[in-house]
């Protein structure tokens, strides 16, 4: 007897518990176990970075006062080739989502499988483009089934690990897709009937947990459509009975090689978060919270650096970004402090003046809160509310808990600002191996009639594709004796291309506009040696694209000798495309045409002819990346060691330095590349594609966008890349550097960064 009452006791409490949990939503908010929540959330992409740093990122964003971590889920981290899954290291999805509950935290999870965010082909597995009759976000029967298998993946392994809310886990929300709105608009009704099925799918996966689809007014019932953007305070959600959320609120901006840093100041960041709420809204997530690193090649969207700071409030390397941190916790406690009258009332709206408002949510409960907007991004404003007078800088507004203290003004900022600084701690000294222009009779040649779509070749095993071939020149050729260089010509969707004729890189020095901007600089002494260094800017036989234009075209002059001369182009990829439809349709590399001008026969076209292919470096190959491939090379010691020259590896041993600061390779001197440090992939490195743009001062006050308050134009778009502490041991660690066209690898520094 006493048995059967224990059980069914037992019984009795897990059926409770598991219908006792339970996430809904209403039109004023999100409800986790039958009470409306206004939420704070912060995006921290986990592969972004390591599993060490993740402990005190979430514990940070907890003393920031979030009450939710929101992640994407990266596809092509997770499954690098069909059915072969990895959920390690950076990439133990479950883990992150289990250290979030630890901390108290809740989690969003955005599935996607297709996640934009500014990585290698914006989630997508390359190996997907080669799926007979694939196309890629549409209503696409090899598309959907895919998706599915992985959105089903995820799901069920966060049902096996216990980790939605309903079954005692912090998963609250998912979502599916990506900013489909814009897209369905443009394809029209395969878009309509993709997004209708993908809503479907993702509903009938049964999570127990909203699924919201951002950017997608049509979003389907039950799916929650919501904005991402600067600003959404004018958003609606399409239906009366979803609430209002913002699902991507950017605290900044990303970086791109050739560009300058975008930063916002947290003044309009708090400003955004409080018209937001004001206007009924109660879901605010920080596009980027912790913005982190785009470790090896997973920087995505053409020309994106391997920093992904984002001027977030943690910074790349997680350290606190002050005042941005410290001002967004006093929101979120001011935010706490009111949210029993938000999310049990409407907001009654007064307009005291021009460019101003007053919202005040005063439920029947006896709480009340109110808002003084002013709006004005010039003046001041003195606003009287109740029997109190308040001052309001431009551009802000202030919070009033019990509709009387104010607890809160966007643009009155107590937070301290600190500065960090990069501190050398180490420098190195190299060995260095020479990788030479492959040969077309190599055994690991492909030789094909006509050019090749890049990607098509290296399935992005490899950033590098060599395209090789022989031209013939005649002894009567006249440029032989008149001096008048043949003009080669090169086509690429892009890139980066290095031409070398002969073996030798292309082309003549010449001034870049880096140099230019450099020489300027020269007044301040402490440029002074950068300048001597850019002087010898090798950038000849080089060309590139950039975000905007990623194609480009390599035309010069070429030393061409009577008989037989070998052309062999680098073509390098600088991170696939992360935004668009078509992605089956993505090209990269030569695909010419190509030509040479100033023979005898006038313009020779060398696209048809017979061109060998190889894909990667024989470094990649042979993976000196570690130890035991680095053995298999004979390395140049002491003054041997070369200097400004292309295609050159470079290895080095060297000790952590004590401490436990965050710790970066300072690149300047060096020109474009790759990192590795012991078999780990720091990322790409380009510190001498220095940022174009204007840099104004910037004002908080009036609308933001990410051309307003960009800095440090005129300098490296990314100078330092960060090494984890956990990749270190105390000695003996393993740095392995490419560079594609020459620099001067004693002026590397290992740094650390200091607050
Ligand atoms: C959004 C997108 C994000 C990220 C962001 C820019 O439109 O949803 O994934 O790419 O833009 O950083």
């Amino acid at each position: 007897m006493k048995i059967l009452l224990l059980l069914l006791v037992i019984v009795f409490s897990c059926v409770c518990s598991s219908i006792k949990a339970s996430v809904t939503y209403d039109d004023k908010a999100i409800i986790i176990n039958g009470k409306r929540r206004i939420l704070m959330s912060g995006s921290i992409h986990y592969p972004r970075s390591t599993p060490e740093m993740w402990p005190d990122l979430i514990k940070k964003a907890k003393d920031g006062g979030l009450d939710v971590i929101q992640t994407y889920v990266f596809w092509n981290g997770h499954e690098p080739s069909p059915g072969k899954y990895n959920f390690e290291g950076r990439y133990d999805l479950a883990k992150f989502i289990k250290l979030v509950q630890q901390a108290g935290l809740y989690v969003h999870l955005r599935i996607g499988p297709y996640v934009c965010a500014e990585w290698n082909f914006g989630g997508f597995p390359v190996w997907l483009k080669y799926v007979p009759g694939m196309s890629f976000r549409t209503d696409n029967e090899p598309f959907k089934i895919a998706m599915q298998r992985f959105t089903e993946k995820i799901v069920n392994m966060m049902k096996s690990e216990k980790l939605f809310e309903p079954q005692g886990g912090p998963i609250i929300m998912s979502q599916i897709e990506n900013e489909y709105g814009p897209v369905e608009w443009e394809i029209g009704a395969p878009g309509k009937a993709y997004s209708k099925w993908a809503a479907q799918m993702a509903n009938g996966l049964k999570t127990g947990v909203p699924w919201i689809m951002c950017k997608q007014e049509d979003a389907p019932d039950p799916m929650i459509d919501t904005c991402n953007g600067f600003y959404c305070e004018k958003f609606t959600p399409n239906k009366p009975y979803k609430p209002k959320m913002f699902t991507e609120l950017w605290t900044g901006w990303f970086t791109e090689f050739g560009g300058p840093i975008p930063t916002r100041p947290v003044q309009d960041i708090a400003y955004a978060v409080v018209r937001f709420i004001q206007n009924n809204g109660s879901f605010v997530n920080y596009y980027m919270y912790h913005g982190g690193t785009n470790f090896g090649r997973t920087a995505g969207g053409l020309f994106i650096t391997t920093s992904y700071d984002y001027d977030a409030p943690i910074d790349e390397y997680g350290l606190l970004n002050e005042p941005k941190w410290g001002h967004l916790r006093d929101l979120h406690a001011a935010i706490k402090l009111i949210e029993p009258a938000l999310v049990s009332a409407y907001p009654k709206v007064t307009y005291p003046g021009k460019n101003q408002e007053i919202h005040v949510f005063q439920p029947k409960s006896g709480a009340c809160a109110a808002f003084l907007s002013n709006f004005d991004p010039n003046f001041s404003a003195k606003m009287k509310f109740g029997n109190t007078q308040y001052n309001l800088p431009p551009w802000s507004i202030s919070i009033l808990h019990n509709c009387k203290d104010e607890v809160f003004n966007t643009a009155k900022v107590k937070a301290p600002t600190t500065q960090k600084k990069m501190t050398p701690v180490g420098q190195f000294k190299w060995q260095s191996y020479n990788e030479e222009t492959p040969s077309s009779e190599d055994r690991d040649t492909l030789a094909m009639k006509g050019l090749y779509e890049q990607l098509n070749v290296t399935r992005d095993a490899s950033d590098y594709l060599w395209y090789l071939a022989e031209i013939n020149i005649s002894p009567r050729e006249h440029f032989l004796t008149n001096g008048q260089l043949p003009v080669l010509t090169v086509m690429s969707a892009g890139h980066a291309l290095h031409v070398f004729i002969n073996n030798q890189l292309a082309g003549k020095y010449h001034i870049s506009r880096a140099f230019k901007t450099k020489l300027l600089r020269l007044v301040y002494k402490q440029y002074m040696i950068l300048t001597v260094v850019c002087l010898f800017d090798p950038v000849i036989g080089t060309v590139w694209g950039s975000l905007k234009n990623p194609k480009l075209t390599f035309s010069q002059g070429v030393k061409l000798r009577a008989g037989v001369n070998k052309i062999s182009m680098l073509s390098v990829s600088v991170g696939l495309a992360n935004v668009g439809t078509h992605f089956e349709t993505y090209n990269v590399g030569v695909l010419g045409p190509i030509t040479l001008k100033g023979l005898n026969e006038g313009t020779r076209d060398l696209t048809k002819q017979k061109w060998s292919y190889k894909v990667g470096l024989k470094g990649e190959s042979l993976s000196l990346h570690t130890l035991d491939g680095s053995s298999s090379v004979e390395w140049l010691q002491g003054s041997l060691v070369a200097q400004k020259q292309p295609l050159t590896w470079y290895k080095t041993t060297f000790n952590a330095p004590a401490g436990n600061e965050p710790l970066a390779l300072d690149m300047n001197g060096m020109g474009k590349g790759e990192i590795w440090v012991n078999g780990e992939a720091v990322g790409r490195y380009w510190p001498t594609n220095i940022a174009h743009g204007s840099c104004n001062k910037c004002s908080y006050t009036g609308i933001y966008n990410e051309n307003k308050c960009n800095r440090y134009c005129g300098d490296p778009s990314q100078r330092w890349y960060h090494v984890p502490r956990s990749w270190l041991r105390p000695t003996g660690n393993y740095l392995l550097i490419f560079e594609e066209w020459g620099g001067t690898p004693d002026w590397i520094t290992l740094v650390k960064r200091t607050i």
